[in-house]
């Protein structure tokens, strides 16, 4: 030991890395690596079961009735997919102030559940549980007349629609409310209907308010009426009230936790994951960032492949466990065992 440092010292070397070839480099990333385990699918069911509508924000993204969506959804799962995240879309269900049409047995989202777990059985399903899509004036919660939230009257109407969505066959409910107190509503009434083991709950824990949300809000047709989101999703500055509302979902009883979007939010990222190693921490890579990373492939910023992979893998490195991106087939096919004739 005292010659090898005498030598370098006398030679006035640096240590060289000894990372030479793709092996030695790939044992340094093993937490980095995307594989289907670390990938969730978010998709829309519209009403009509035979309905394939493009989302023209969002290339490649469709809207598919549950029949349509069978047939997209089966070579995905040959391919190794294992979870994905429910959005209903509708156009005739009437919206009203309290957002019925979430968990009427007429909803897309209601009936889609049941054939989903009957076609898929190894497929994982989450539902998102908010009102914006069922509401009058889009908002993610009920309002008093004034405008301002109703947060009891929200809070027991998000925990009835996820109660609904599990009834129906969900495994894993999902608010994206923000509501104060949803978190422990849902499991309270999961577990008051014998729901609270076969059912998890994934809290949008650290949901900003964010630019990036405006593919979505064209594909779900959820955009607020009036106003904006800013009452109840986290001012993107506030890492500190970030940290809180995980910390509040936790005492709460959610399963897992998540960031959302991501990209300029790794650091929250980072910090929910070192304070809360043992929860599977989701990121969801939004609407907004699914579009900018396209636009920029098509435009030859970079190989879609190249750019992607770079950004999902940085996730990955912060600390996230799951990613939750439109990008789910690409992902899958490029990282698919292929194996020659
Ligand atoms: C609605 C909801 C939104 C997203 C997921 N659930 C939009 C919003 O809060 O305005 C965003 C997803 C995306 O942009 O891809 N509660
Ligand atoms: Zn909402």
């Amino acid at each position: 030991m005292s010659e090898v440092r005498a030598y370098s010292v006398k030679r006035n070397r640096i240590l060289q890395s000894g990372i030479f070839n793709e092996t030695l480099r790939g044992w340094q990333s093993s937490k980095c690596d995307v594989t289907a385990k670390n990938l969730m699918y978010p998709v829309f069911i519209t009403e009509n079961d035979d309905d394939e509508q493009d989302v023209p924000s969002m290339p490649g993204v469709k809207r598919y009735g549950v029949d349509k969506l069978r047939g997209h959804l089966e070579p995905l799962v040959r391919d190794g997919l294992l979870a994905i995240l429910v959005f209903g879309v509708v156009d005739n269900l009437p919206k009203n102030e309290s957002g019925d049409g979430a968990d009427r047995p007429d909803n897309p989202v209601v009936r889609a559940l049941p054939k989903l777990r009957r076609w898929f059985p190894d497929l994982t399903v989450a539902c998102d549980v908010c009102l914006c899509p069922y509401t009058s004036h889009g908002h993610c919660a009920i309002l008093h007349r004034d405008g301002t939230i109703d947060n009891d009257a929200s809070v027991e109407r998000i925990a009835q629609i996820a109660l609904a969505y599990a009834k129906a066959g969900a495994h894993i409910v999902a608010p994206s409310d923000m509501m104060d107190g949803r978190v422990g509503a849902i499991k309270q009434t999961l577990v008051d209907h014998k729901l609270g083991n076969v059912v998890s709950v994934l809290s949008y824990s650290c949901k900003f308010a964010s630019a990036f949300y405006g593919p979505f809000r064209e594909a779900a047709k959820s955009s607020p009426a009036f106003g904006d989101r800013k009452r109840y999703q986290l001012p993107p500055d506030a890492a500190g009230i970030a940290l809180r509302a995980a910390a509040r979902d936790v005492a709460e009883g959610a399963d897992m936790l998540m960031v959302k979007p991501i990209m300029a939010y790794a650091d929250v990222l980072k910090q929910v994951k070192d304070q809360y190693p043992e929860y599977p921490v989701f990121v969801y890579q939004v609407s907004g960032e699914f579009a900018m990373i396209y636009n920029a492939a098509r435009d030859g910023i970079f190989r879609l492949q190249d750019g992607l992979m770079e950004i999902l893998r940085g996730y990955r490195r912060a600390g996230a466990d799951v990613i939750i991106t439109y990008y789910a087939p690409q992902i899958l096919d490029w990282i698919r065992p292929k194996h020659k004739l």
